[in-house]
């Protein structure tokens, strides 16, 4: 081994611990109630907790199929049609993947050379960067920008659309409903990312794994759906965050043959095959009737709200969520240097844990969440009431902690 050269890759030379990693670690520390962590603090259907332990009693323990168990494969075509219309063939157009961010991962992989760009609204979710880097591609970032009085919800600008693609332009990931903002994307946006996708024969990667956590009036558009996406969309989505299972970690891409045989190609050699018996049980999930997607949605609306008016109150104003299960909220009341440093006071402090959103842009970029935070709102009634009485007391918090005299005005 040379003497200059460090055990690493140059590829993941610049990958340090998320801070998700610190947060947890300090919210443990503090006793803080953790609304940074993006997994329910519950478990999803008792029904296919039963499914996936039936499967193994059945002794389907062995290695998947490559491409999925049929069962699941199926009921992925099957809740494309039953949802949006969408018709997809379980036997050439689907396949099953360790949770949404091994598909991303191969997606991207499969589908981009070195040196190719890959066009991604920023902030993203903090995978696509790293798969970015991963295949040594270009990331061209285009802002999403918070709500403002011209703009009811977050927002791009059309001409920095249209300057992040050129003719390198192989691949888009776009994610909607998005976190972490909460943006729903209109399907007027969607038809313009597939104008620009068509004029520069790019591929669209389309992360949907909120696709069922959507609050009225926003509505869930399918990328795939819209004119010119139809043939150049790859949808992901996973069982984690609809049914409440993100440790099952089973996920699936599906769309056209040739978009799919190339993330197949990656994830035959990465995984292989998906846990089988979870498999099964997430077939069984895609089967649901439809009240449990709506039982879904409108649970989360109150959790969604009941939070919100918590950190309203405590003058830490949400930005409208339309998807996901995250809040982004104004910290500017508080006068403090960037996120993490609030973060951190938040945690401390007030003993509630939110993550700092920086996390989520660019190294360059990072300044454009000094004044923001992302809350979860996938956790329990009594957890997020006694979060809500904790930011109750966040500003005489911030008062008596000295280090900054008051809030600001
Ligand atoms: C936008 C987005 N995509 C993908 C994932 C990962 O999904 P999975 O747990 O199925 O790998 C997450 C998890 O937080 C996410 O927020």
């Amino acid at each position: 081994m040379s003497a200059r050269r460090g055990v690493e890759a140059q590829r993941v030379a610049s990958f340090g611990t998320t801070v998700f990693t610190e947060f947890s670690k300090l919210a443990v520390e503090c006793q803080a109630v953790n609304l940074g962590q993006g997994f329910p603090d519950f478990d999803g259907p008792a029904e296919l907790k039963q499914a996936a332990a039936e499967a193994m009693a059945q002794g389907k323990n062995q290695y998947a199929p490559m491409l999925g168990v049929p069962e699941l494969r199926h009921a992925v075509a099957a809740h494309a049609q039953r949802f949006y219309e969408q018709t997809v063939n379980p036997d050439t157009e689907v396949v099953v993947t360790s949770g949404a961010t091994e598909a991303l991962l191969d997606a991207i992989l499969g589908l981009v050379d070195p040196g190719d760009e890959v066009v991604l609204f920023e902030p993203w979710y903090d995978s696509y960067f790293a798969g970015i880097q991963l295949a040594q591609a270009v990331p061209r970032m285009v802002r999403l920008r918070p709500p403002d009085l011209g703009h009811a919800a977050w927002w791009f600008d059309e001409g920095e659309l249209k300057a992040a693609f050129s003719n390198k332009t192989r691949l888009v990931l776009l994610n909607t409903p998005h976190n972490p903002t909460g943006k729903v994307f209109l399907r007027e946006e969607l038809e313009l990312i597939g104008q620009l996708a068509s004029k520069y024969g790019a591929t669209v990667v389309s992360d949907e794994v909120y696709e069922h956590l959507v609050f009225a009036p926003a509505r869930h558009v399918r990328t795939a759906t819209v004119p010119n996406l139809a043939d150049r969309t790859l949808t992901i989505s996973s069982a984690g965050k609809t049914f409440s299972y993100t440790g099952w970690k089973v996920g699936w891409a599906l769309g056209p043959a040739p978009l799919v045989r190339a993330v197949a190609k990656v994830h035959q050699w990465a995984t292989f095959a998906t846990a089988t018996p979870f498999q099964h049980a997430v077939a069984k999930a895609l089967m649901l009737p439809d009240t449990f997607f709506r039982d879904v949605v409108r649970e989360y609306h109150q959790r969604r709200d009941l939070l919100a008016r918590a950190l309203t109150e405590a003058r830490l104003p949400p930005y409208v969520t339309e998807g996901s299960y995250f809040l982004m909220v104004d910290t500017r009341a508080y006068a403090f240097d960037d996120d993490v440093a609030f973060c951190r006071w938040l945690t401390r402090d007030v003993r509630v844990a939110a993550i700092p959103p920086s996390a989520f842009y660019a190294e360059a970029h990072k300044g454009h969440a000094a004044k923001l935070a992302r809350f979860a709102f996938c956790k329990s009634g009594p957890v997020l009431e006694e979060a809500a009485r904790r930011l109750g007391r966040a500003k005489e918090n911030r008062i008596k902690s000295g280090e900054h005299p008051a809030v600001n005005a």
